[in-house]
Formats: C-alpha cells, structure tokens, sequence
C-alpha cells in the first residue's frame, strides 16, 4: 500500500487532484462516445491511463522517487508561484521526454532507472576567469538552494506545474566569472549508451546540447533545478542537474547536464539542428505563433487533463519580454 508523507509545499487542493484527473478523463471519454480514438493528438498512453489500466504502473512509479534526504526539502521562494493547482508527482514522474532512454513519454521512467546519477562532476568551461569541474555533492554545498514552483509548457503542447529545488542560474556565473567576451552559455547532456538505449539510435546527434544568450542565462527565472517535489531529482526529469527556463518550451530544458561551456558565438541547439524549420534557437512559448505542425494557441495540463489557453512566454513576460525588445 501506498503511503503518502504530507510535505511542507503541499497544497490542500492537491489532495483532490487525483479524483478530479479522474473525473475530468472519464467526462472527457464519454465526450469521445468512444468513437474519436484515433483523434489528433490524443497520446495512448494517456488514453490508458484514463481507463486506469495504469495503476499498476503507477505503483511502481512511486518507488522510482527518491526520499526526501539532506539538503531536501529547501526553502520555498514565495516570488516564483503559480495560481493553477501542482501537478500530482507520480503523473509528472510518469509522463516525461528523454530522448536519450525512448521516445515514449510513458515508459522513460521504466527506462531511466538503470541510469547511474552518482558520481557526476560537471565541468564549466570557456569564456569564465575560474574554470571549474566540479562534484555534484560539492556544487549542493557551494549553492543557495530554494524551492520555486513555475508552470512547464512542453512544445508539443502539455504542460504540468511542479516544485523544483535548486538554484538560480546567475550563482553560478557569479562563481565561475564570465569573461566581458562571454555572449551565449552552451550546454551538454550525458553520452552513455550502455545506459541510455535511446542513444544507440544514431540518427540523433548524441549528446543532447542546448544553449541560451548570456542575457537569458543571467535573468532570475533561469534555474539549474536538482530537486523536485522537496527531494532529489528521479532519474526520468534530468538527474542529478538540469536547467529550468519556464518562459521557453520545455525542450531547452536539458536534462542530466555534464558540460556548462560560455561561448563567444550562438552555439547550435539539438532540435534546432536536427529540424530548423519546426524550432528554433529562442524557443519562447507564443500562443500567436502555430507549430508548423500544430497549434499554440492551448496546452493540456496533464494534472488536470484541461485545455487552458497558452499565455505569452507562459505567463513571464513580466520577467523576460524586455530581453526580447527589438
Ligand atoms: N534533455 C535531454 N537531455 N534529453 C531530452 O530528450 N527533452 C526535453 C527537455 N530536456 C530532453 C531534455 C523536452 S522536449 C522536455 S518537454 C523536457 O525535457 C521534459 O522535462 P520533464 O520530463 O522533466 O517534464
């Protein structure tokens, strides 16, 4: 039996989450009149889900997670919150993209447990005055570690609301010291195919790269996130260290992070070298701007399993319209 330890960020309405994701799936199959399974868009794991035939798997899910051990939980910063409910954990933990273990959203986490998270060093290189490669414990120490809930908005238009733990982006160039000739960040995943199958699949440019302006990676939001829920990151969201930048769709999120290089020059990007025509190097969320494919103008939250309207840069322009002035 499952027993759930009532944490400190904890929302009462969460509680009823899980009968409203319920409820909202079965009015949404009685819509269907089970004649649309084969509407656009409709995931099938998702489909299943709603039909429960995934509690078992759920069940399982739940020992994936870590416990809540020393530094976690850390602080909440009341700046960064979100007016929509938190997305139950076991749905965020069981719906995730990581290319480098499968394609498939419902199975990463299955997948990613085999992935060793420990030791990790990372290394931060290029255009800084103090070059450093450091443990991932020793980074912890060296951080102020907060806990700040931001909205997440998947390009393929899902998106969720979760706790994550870590630290602001700019600690962390105010560590290493980048240079006046330091203009972009470009940053790398992990390349281990003996444990992540989805990289013997040579089609993909492996290692998973990404990057950001200097700009983008100083402003407040930008977050290297090593904790979720009050814990440490699971494997299936980026352990042991990923980058957080709510404002842009999820796939500059990068997971799982061995390499922090200051480039002079705009570094390439995975998707954007992969498919250019579909995305590009800002990637900001834009109702107004369709995927060539599909559009964006409203996301499914995959806690509640609504359609709410996308909002500009996700809901922060407040924080980042003025980096895009012009
Ligand atoms: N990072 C790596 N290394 N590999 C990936 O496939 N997928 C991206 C991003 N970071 C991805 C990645 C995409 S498309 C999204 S939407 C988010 O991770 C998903 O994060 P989550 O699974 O924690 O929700």
């Amino acid at each position: 039996m499952l027993i759930k330890i009532k944490r400190g960020w904890e929302l009462d309405e969460r509680e009823v989450t899980p009968e409203e994701v319920y409820l909202n799936r079965r009015a949404f199959l009685r819509k269907l009149g089970w004649t649309g399974l084969g509407v656009a868009g409709l995931q099938a794991g998702w489909l299943a889900s709603a039909l429960g035939l995934q509690n078992k798997k759920k069940s399982g899910v739940w020992q994936t997670i870590p416990k809540p051990r020393p530094p976690y939980p850390v602080p909440r910063n009341t700046r960064y919150t979100v007016e929509r409910p938190l997305t139950p954990e076991d749905i965020a933990a069981s719906y995730n993209n990581f290319y480098e273990f499968t394609m498939e959203k419902e199975r990463v986490w299955q997948l990613a447990q085999q992935f060793e998270t420990h030791p990790w060093r990372v290394e931060i290189r290029g255009e800084v005055h103090k070059p450093m490669t450091l443990d991932i414990d020793t980074l912890l120490k060296q951080m102020p570690l907060e806990e700040r809930i931001y909205r997440h908005r998947c390009v393929e238009a899902w998106s969720m609301v979760v706790p994550w733990s870590g630290f602001a982006f700019k600690k962390l160039m105010d560590m290493v010291q980048p240079t006046s000739k330091a203009k972009y960040v470009r940053m790398v995943s992990f390349l281990r195919p003996s444990q992540a199958p989805g990289q013997k699949q040579r089609h993909y440019p492996w290692p998973y790269f990404e990057g950001l302006t200097l700009a983008e990676a100083a402003n407040e939001l930008t977050f290297l996130a090593t904790g979720i829920y009050g814990h440490a990151l699971p494997t299936q969201h980026g352990a042991p260290i990923r980058l957080v930048t709510p404002w842009k769709y999820g796939f500059k999120s990068i997971k799982s992070i061995v390499l922090i290089e200051f480039t002079r020059t705009q570094p390439r990007t995975f998707w954007s070298d992969l498919v250019p025509d579909e995305y590009d190097f800002w990637a900001n969320v834009n109702p107004k701007v369709p995927h060539p494919r599909w559009s964006q103008a409203t996301e499914r939250d995959i806690g509640t399993g609504k359609r709410i309207p996308t909002r500009m840069f996700n809901g922060y322009e407040a924080y980042v319209a003025h980096l895009y002035r012009g």
